[in-house]
C-alpha cells in the first residue's frame, strides 16, 4: 500500500470497525509501572538510562498538558513497535522481512526502539509525577491501522514526521517561561533521537532519509486530534487529563503528487456545524500556512470539498498538515492556523 493510502484510514471510520483484542497492562517488561529490575533491562535495551539530572524548579500547567501529551503518544509509540517487533519474530502473515532488507539488522533496531520509546514515556510521566500531577496511564484498545512490514513501516515513518513537527511546538512552550526553560534540552535530544527514526524509516520505504531542509511544524492539538483516530478514547483511563483541543477528523480521498493538482477531502455532514464556506490550510515547513479557498457537495453522509494543491509555487515536500477553516487568513502559524480550525488535520507526504 502507498503511504498516501494509508493515511486513508485517517479519520474514515476506524472506530467503527472491529476492535483488536484489549492489551493488557503491564508489558511483560513491567511498563508502565517497571520495578527497578525491570528498568535496569529495559536501559540495557535501549542503550542507555533515564536521565539522573536535577528537573527545572517549576512548570506551567499548559506545559504540564505537552507532557501528558508526550506520555500518550510514546505509550502508543511503544504499544506499536512492541506488537511491531511481535509480528516480525513470530512470522506473522505479511511481516516476512524482504530479502533485501537485513533482517537481523531491522529486528535489533525495532528491538531498541520498543525500549527507548518506553524511556521517553517514563521520562514524561516522571516529570508529572514530580510536578504532583497524575502519570498518564495507558489506553487498552489501540488499532493501528496497518496489515504488513512495508505499511507498519509507513505508517511509524508518517506518525515520527508529526512527532517532529509537535516537539517544536513543546519546545516553544517550554522556553517561555524561564522556570521550566531547562526542559528544552531534553526535549531537542529526543527530536534528534526521533529524527534518526525517520532517516531510516524512510530509506526503508526508498526516500533519502533527509526529507527536507526545514522539517514541517505541527502543534500539540493537531497531534492529539491525529492519535485519536487510532486509539479507543473511552479505553484510556484518563485521557480527560490533557486539556488539548480535539478536531474533528478530515479524510483526505486522493492524495497529491510532486504537482499541481486539485485534492478532495471529506468531513461527515454531522459534524459541519455551519454552513459557512470553508478555506483549506496547508502547513507545511516552516513557512506561513497557505490558506485557498473550496468547493463542496454532498456524497450520502459526507461533504465532499475540492481545494487546490499548490505544490509547485510552495515547493509542498514532505509532511503537509491539512485542516479547514472558515477563517480567511492569513495565518502566521501553525498555532495560528490550530486556533482557528476545528477540522482535520489530513496529512499528506510527499517525496
Ligand atoms: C531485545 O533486546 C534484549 C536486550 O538486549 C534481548 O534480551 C532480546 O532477546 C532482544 N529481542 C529480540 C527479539 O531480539
Ligand atoms: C509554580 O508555578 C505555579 C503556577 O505556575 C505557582 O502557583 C507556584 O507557586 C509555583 N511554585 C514554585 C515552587 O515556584
Ligand atoms: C500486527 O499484525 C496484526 C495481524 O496482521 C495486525 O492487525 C496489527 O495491526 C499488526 N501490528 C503492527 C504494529 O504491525
Ligand atoms: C497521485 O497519484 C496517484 C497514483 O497515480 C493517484 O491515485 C492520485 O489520485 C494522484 N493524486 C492526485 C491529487 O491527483
Ligand atoms: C458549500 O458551497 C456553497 C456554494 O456552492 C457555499 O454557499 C457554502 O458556504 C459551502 N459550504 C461550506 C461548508 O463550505
Ligand atoms: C461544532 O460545535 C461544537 C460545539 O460548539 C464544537 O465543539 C465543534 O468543534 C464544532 N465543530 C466544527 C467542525 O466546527
Amino acid at each position: 500500500m502507498h503511504s498516501a493510502t494509508l493515511l486513508l484510514a485517517l479519520g474514515s471510520g476506524l472506530l467503527a470497525s472491529a476492535w483488536p483484542l484489549p492489551t493488557t497492562f503491564p508489558l511483560e517488561d513491567g511498563f508502565p509501572n517497571p520495578t527497578p529490575d525491570q528498568l535496569a533491562q529495559i536501559e540495557q535495551q535501549a542503550f542507555g538510562t533515564l536521565s539522573n539530572s536535577t528537573p527545572p524548579a517549576n512548570i506551567t500547567s499548559d506545559s504540564l498538558d505537552s507532557f501528558r501529551l508526550i506520555a500518550f503518544n510514546e505509550i502508543f509509540e511503544t504499544l506499536f513497535f512492541d506488537q511491531l517487533l511481535r509480528n516480525m519474530t513470530d512470522g506473522i502473515d505479511g511481516y516476512e522481512i524482504p530479502d533485501d532488507w537485513d533482517s537481523e539488522f531491522l529486528i535489533r533496531q525495532i528491538n531498541a526502539t520498543v525500549a527507548q520509546e518506553q524511556l521517553h514515556a517514563l521520562t514524561a510521566n516522571g516529570a508529572l509525577q514530580h510536578f504532583g500531577a497524575d502519570p498518564i496511564q495507558p489506553c487498552t484498545k489501540y488499532n493501528f491501522p496497518v496489515s504488513s512490514l512495508y505499511e507498519a513501516i509507513d505508517f511509524a515513518a508518517t506518525f515520527t514526521s508529526v512527532v517532529l513537527g509537535t516537539l517544536q511546538d513543546v519546545i516553544v512552550t517550554f522556553a517561555q517561561t524561564p522556570e521550566q526553560a531547562g526542559f528544552t534540552g531534553a526535549i531537542a535530544s529526543v527530536i534528534g533521537q526521533e529524527g534518526e527514526q525517520e532517516g531510516w524509516y524512510r530509506v526503508l520505504l526508498g526516500k533519502i532519509p533527509n526529507e527536507l531542509p526545514f522539517l514541517t511544524r505541527s502543534t500539540r492539538e493537531l497531534a492529539f486530534s491525529i492519535l485519536q483516530n487510532f486509539v479507543d478514547p473511552a479505553s484510556c483511563p484518563n485521557i480527560g487529563d490533557i486539556q488539548l483541543k480535539t478536531l474533528t477528523p478530515l479524510t483526505l480521498l486522493n492524495p497529491p503528487n510532486a504537482t499541481d493538482s486539485t485534492i478532495y477531502l471529506s468531513v461527515a455532514t454531522t459534524n459541519l456545524n455551519s454552513t459557512a464556506p470553508l478555506n483549506a490550510v496547508y502547513i507545511n515547513q516552516q513557512n506561513v500556512p497557505v490558506v485557498v479557498p473550496t468547493t463542496n457537495s454532498t456524497q450520502d453522509d459526507q461533504t465532499v470539498f475540492a481545494a487546490e494543491f499548490p505544490y509547485v509555487a510552495h515547493e509542498l515536500n514532505g509532511l503537509t498538515l491539512i485542516l479547514l477553516t472558515d477563517s480567511e487568513g492569513p495565518f502566521a502559524s501553525a498555532e495560528d492556523a490550530t486556533a482557528a480550525s476545528n477540522i482535520g488535520p489530513a496529512i499528506a507526504i510527499i517525496n
